[in-house]
């Protein structure tokens, strides 16, 4: 072969792959991808507009690909052939377990333990503050995901009570996501997971089972409890007065009203000196009349 003809034939090679890969990724109003199955903008759409009413979910116009990816298993699953085809039984309604698994499909879950760890110190030092008074500490934690955020604020519970003279502690571990809250309960996590707890506390809380797996210790289990509550729903299990709620990495998926009127709630269930914990891109200055910021994503209940 000259050297000519391979560069024809790669030239030729790469115009096909470009053909290729834009088949694929484009996605022009009531245009059809070259895909297992068929995805129109309009389905899109309707997607975006079913887990927005379900669960507040904004999903920006960029996600396509990542709503094709996550939902075709559904499809597959129920053995339908097109979008159109799933989302027409979804809304016929009489499927609610698919619901779930649509709503589950749709969540992003990612967290770790001790995430943003400048909450845990100011989450600790208000612990010690307040255990001087009072007997029963409450805190929900609305976004529990796989849960490595509620055992780390169990572990941050924990070690801030004087053994002997501990207040009761109860912490509300809750998301929408039944999956993730499943694996939260379990509470049994990789070797690679609880990599980023301190050796000390993964030692004294968890315990070891096999060879890649740490499964927390009764002492964290005991203060926590699950449930599934969907934060834009208009009954949520919970009763106050709460001592702190962690609310992070969630809001971020709602629009301006929605995080209003979930704000709106939180502000009756927490203590006058409860602490609001926000995920690090989120601000609630669209709350000012309910919450004041202390800096560093914490907020208290506003004063009247
Ligand atoms: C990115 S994770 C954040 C996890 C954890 N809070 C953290 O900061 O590491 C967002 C979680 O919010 C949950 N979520 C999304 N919409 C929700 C809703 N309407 N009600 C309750 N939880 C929701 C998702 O299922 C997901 O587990």
């Amino acid at each position: 072969m000259t050297e000519e003809k391979k560069t024809t034939t790669l030239s030729e090679r790469l115009a096909a792959i470009r053909k290729t890969s834009n088949a694929i990724s484009a996605f022009a109003p009531g245009m059809t991808v070259a895909r297992e199955f068929e995805f129109k903008a309009a389905d899109f759409e309707r997607v975006r507009k079913l887990i927005h009413a379900r669960a507040g979910i904004s999903l920006s116009p960029t996600k396509q690909d990542m709503v094709y990816s996550r939902l075709a298993r559904r499809l597959r699953a129920k053995g339908m052939k097109t979008f159109a085809a799933y989302l027409d039984h979804l809304e016929k309604g009489l499927d609610t377990g698919e619901w779930e698994l649509f709503v589950n499909s749709l969540t992003t879950n990612l967290t770790s333990f001790f995430r943003e760890p400048h909450h845990f110190p100011i989450l600790a030092a208000h612990l010690r503050k307040i255990a001087t008074r009072r007997r029963q500490i409450n805190i929900w934690c609305c976004a529990a995901s796989t849960g490595e955020e509620p055992y780390s604020i169990a572990m941050t519970m924990a070690d801030a009570f004087v053994p002997g003279n501990a207040p009761q502690a109860s912490l509300l571990c809750s998301d929408l996501d039944t999956q993730v809250l499943a694996t939260a309960e379990r509470g049994v996590y990789t070797a690679e997971r609880v990599a980023r707890v301190p050796p000390g506390q993964l030692q004294h809380y968890f315990q070891k089972e096999g060879d890649d797996a740490w499964s927390a210790k009764p002492e964290l289990r005991r203060m926590m409890r699950f449930a599934r509550i969907n934060l834009l729903e208009a009954h949520w299990p919970v009763s106050g007065p709460l001592d702190a709620i962690f609310c992070r990495n969630v809001m971020i998926y709602f629009d301006k009203p929605t995080q209003y009127r979930i704000l709106s709630r939180f502000a009756p269930l927490l203590q006058p000196d409860g602490l609001l914990f926000a995920g690090h891109s989120e601000n609630f200055l669209l709350a000012s009349d309910l919450f004041h910021s202390l800096g560093k994503t914490v907020y208290e209940r506003a004063r009247k």
